[in-house]
């Protein structure tokens, strides 16, 4: 957990809990500015990488990942408080079995009105791995929200480049914006 930080940096990390364990994120970041994850390994139940509100400036590079769940920023957009999300790289990294590969999500009708803006994933790897890139901005878990009114969450700036590898599921890509606050700039690159 790495909340309100300032350039702070992970340099051979390796985080390692049984992946049968809930809820154990790997390195989850929030309120923070300038978060550097490199030459790492990252295994557990439960996301790898999780940026919450007021992330800014992180980068992940050379990390191998899983087994675990995902590379996610999100969920966002439930409450007023939330602060924005900027500036991520994620960079020549291996995801091995884990259930998704990145992913964004935000809630629909949510009150927050942030914006999530530059999140960057190049040359990234991934070994069988069941939803390799999503975005979504309608994520509601057990149908615990009304997907009525859309998110309120502006999602701009987003790079996939050179991401490979095996995909568990035929659909590889999976991009649902809001209908209210549209995606803007969402480029993948293959
Ligand atoms: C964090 O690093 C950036 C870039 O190197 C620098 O401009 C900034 O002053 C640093 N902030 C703190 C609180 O050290
Ligand atoms: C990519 O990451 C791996 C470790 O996962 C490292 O061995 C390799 O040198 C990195 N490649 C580059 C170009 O940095």
């Amino acid at each position: 957990m790495v909340l309100a930080f300032r350039n702070i940096t992970f340099y051979a990390v390796t985080v390692i809990a049984p992946d049968e364990n809930p809820n154990t994120d790997g390195i989850h970041i929030g309120r923070s500015n300038g978060v550097t994850i490199t030459n790492s390994n990252i295994g557990n139940g439960d996301d790898c990488i999780s940026l919450g509100d007021g992330s800014q400036k992180v980068t992940v590079e050379n990390v191998n990942y899983g087994p675990g769940h995902r590379i996610s920023v999100g969920s966002l957009g439930k409450l007023t408080t939330e602060e924005n999300v900027a500036d991520l790289i994620v960079k020549n990294c291996t995801l091995t079995k884990t259930e998704n590969g990145v992913r964004i999500k935000t809630w629909p009708d949510g009150q927050g009105k942030i914006t999530i803006t530059d999140m960057h994933f190049e040359d990234i790897t991934m070994v069988d791995v069941m939803n390799p890139i999503i975005i979504d901005q309608e994520y509601c878990p057990w149908n615990k929200c009304s997907k009525k009114n859309p998110s309120q969450i502006k999602i701009s700036k987003v790079t996939f480049k050179n991401i490979k590898g095996t995909s568990g599921t035929i659909e590889g890509v999976t991009i649902i914006c809001s209908s209210g606050v549209p995606c803007e700039g969402v480029q993948i690159q293959l």
